[in-house]
C-alpha cells in the first residue's frame, strides 16, 4: 500500500510508548474498492453525537460520573437534540480471569448493568480499547483476545468502540519489523481489521472509531478495515492554539467523509479550560462544518446555560447532521480571517466566516468576496448564532470578535 512512513517518537499524553507514523506521500491505494466491500452504511449514516468520559474526566471516570453523565444528558435537553452516545474512554479496564475474560476495574462494578442503565434512558453506550497489549493509559488492551473482547462487549450491549493504537506500535509493529515501514503499515491495518471483523460477528451493530492520531493518511484506508470515524489529528487540548491547529489540518480531507465514514478532528472541547464563549461558538461551529462526530467532553452537571445553549443549537447541529454528509472545505483566508463552506442537502450551503486573530476584526478590515465562493449577492441567510435573518451582498465588511465566528446557513446560495 504504501512504499515508506517516517516514525518518530513522541510523548503522547499518558501514553509516552507511542511512536508517531507521520504520513509520507501515498501511493495509489486499493481504497475505493475496499470501501464497498466493507463498510457499513446503515451504521453513523451521520456522524456520530453523544459524549465521552476522556476530555473532563481522563483517567477518574467511574459507573456513577457515566450515570451522571446519562442524566444529564436526557435533563438537559442534550439527548433530544441528538447526543446518543455515552462512550467510557480509557481506564475503565480491569484483569484478565484463566479463561482470558477481560473483566472492569473496581471503578466499573457492573457493565452490563451500567449498560442497561443508559439503554433506559434511550442513549447508547460507548467503550474503549487498543489493538496492543496495553492502552495508553497502560490498561489492558485487546492484543489476542480480539474476538473475546467483541463478544464480551456485545454482551454487556456496547454499541460503540475506540480502538487506540497505543502500545501496538512498539509492541507489535516496532518489535515485529523493525525498520520496515511497510510491513508495519501492514500490521498496523491488519489489527484494525481484525477487530473490525471480530465485531461485525457479534451481529451487534457497533460503531467503529479509529484512533491512530491521523497518522499513515488513515482516512484513505480507514473505510477499508470498516471505520465509521477515524482521529485525524493529535489529542485535542482546551486551548484556541490547539483548535484552530486541528481545524487548518483538516483542510483537503473533505472527500474522504461521507455516510458511515468520517472524519474526526477529536471529541469537543466546548465548555472546558479557559476557553471564551466566543472560542466556544467557533470550536463548535467548525466541528460542524466539519461534519465532525459531536462528542462532548465536558462537565455535565456543572454546566453554564452559555454552554449549554451553544451544545443544543439546533440550528448548528443541523449542519453537522446534514444527511448528505459533504463535509466543509477552506474557500479563502484573507489575513487572519477564514471563510469555509459545505454544501447542504437540498441545494442549501452553510458559510462560515471566522476571525483567528488575536484583536476584534483581525488587523484590517475584511469584506467579504461572494465571487470567491462562487455566489452572488444579494443572498438572504439565517445566522445561527442570532437566530435572525442576514443579507450577505458581495464586499460587504463583516467585524468579528477575536476568535469569533459568523455562520450562515442560505437557503438558496446563487
Ligand atoms: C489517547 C487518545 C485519547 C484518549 C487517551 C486515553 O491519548 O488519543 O483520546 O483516548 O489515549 O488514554
Amino acid at each position: 500500500m504504501r512504499a515508506s512512513v517516517v516514525l518518530a517518537t513522541v510523548v503522547l499524553g499518558l501514553c509516552p510508548l507511542v511512536a508517531v507514523a507521520q504520513a509520507a506521500p501515498a501511493s495509489p491505494s486499493p481504497t475505493h474498492k475496499l470501501v464497498k466491500k466493507s463498510a457499513q452504511p446503515s451504521a453513523a449514516l451521520t456522524p456520530p453525537m453523544g459524549w465521552n468520559s476522556w476530555n473532563f474526566f481522563h483517567d477518574h471516570v467511574t459507573d456513577q460520573d457515566i450515570r451522571n453523565a446519562a442524566d444529564q444528558l436526557v435533563a438537559t435537553g442534550m439527548r433530544d437534540a441528538g447526543y446518543i452516545y455515552i462512550n467510557i474512554d480509557d481506564t475503565w479496564e480491569g484483569e484478565r480471569d484463566a479463561d482470558g475474560v477481560l473483566h472492569s476495574n473496581a471503578k466499573f462494578p457492573d457493565m452490563k448493568a451500567l449498560a442497561d442503565y443508559v439503554h433506559s434512558k434511550g442513549l447508547k453506550l460507548g467503550i474503549y480499547s487498543s489493538p496492543g497489549p496495553l492502552t495508553c493509559a497502560r490498561y489492558a488492551g485487546s492484543l489476542d483476545h480480539e474476538a473475546q473482547d467483541a463478544q464480551l462487549y456485545a454482551s454487556w450491549g456496547i454499541d460503540y468502540l475506540k480502538y487506540d493504537l497505543c502500545s501496538f506500535i512498539p509492541s507489535v509493529m516496532e518489535k515485529q519489523a523493525p525498520n520496515d515501514k511497510a510491513e508495519q503499515m501492514r500490521l498496523m491495518i491488519d489489527a484494525y481489521a481484525k477487530m473490525d471483523k471480530a465485531l461485525k460477528a457479534t451481529g451487534r451493530p457497533i460503531v467503529y472509531s479509529l484512533c491512530q492520531y491521523g497518522w499513515d493518511a488513515v482516512w484513505e484506508w480507514g473505510p477499508s478495515v470498516g471505520a465509521n470515524l477515524w482521529r485525524t489529528t493529535d489529542d485535542i487540548q482546551p486551548n484556541w492554539l490547539s483548535i484552530y491547529s486541528i481545524l487548518n489540518e483538516q483542510a483537503g480531507l473533505a472527500k474522504y467523509a461521507g455516510p458511515g465514514h468520517w472524519n474526526d478532528p477529536d471529541m469537543l472541547e466546548v465548555g472546558n479550560g479557559r476557553l471564551t464563549l466566543a472560542e466556544n461558538r467557533t470550536h463548535f461551529s467548525m466541528w460542524a462544518m466539519l461534519a465532525a462526530p459531536l462528542l462532548a467532553g465536558n462537565d455535565l452537571p456543572h454546566m453554564t446555560p452559555e454552554v449549554r445553549a451553544i451544545l443544543t443549537n439546533r440550528d448548528v447541529i443541523a449542519i453537522d447532521q446534514d444527511r448528505l454528509g459533504q463535509e466543509a472545505t477552506r474557500a479563502y483566508s484573507d489575513g487572519e480571517i477564514d471563510v469555509w463552506t459545505r454544501h447542504l442537502s437540498g441545494g442549501a450551503m452553510a458559510i462560515a466566516v471566522m476571525n483567528a486573530g488575536s484583536d476584534r476584526n483581525s488587523s484590517h478590515p475584511f469584506h467579504l468576496s461572494l465571487a470567491k465562493l462562487g455566489l452572488h449577492g444579494p443572498l438572504t441567510g439565517k445566522d445561527l448564532w442570532t437566530g435572525k435573518d442576514i443579507t450577505l451582498t458581495d464586499k460587504m465588511p463583516i467585524e468579528l470578535a477575536s476568535h469569533g465566528i459568523l455562520l450562515v446557513r442560505v437557503a438558496k446560495p446563487r
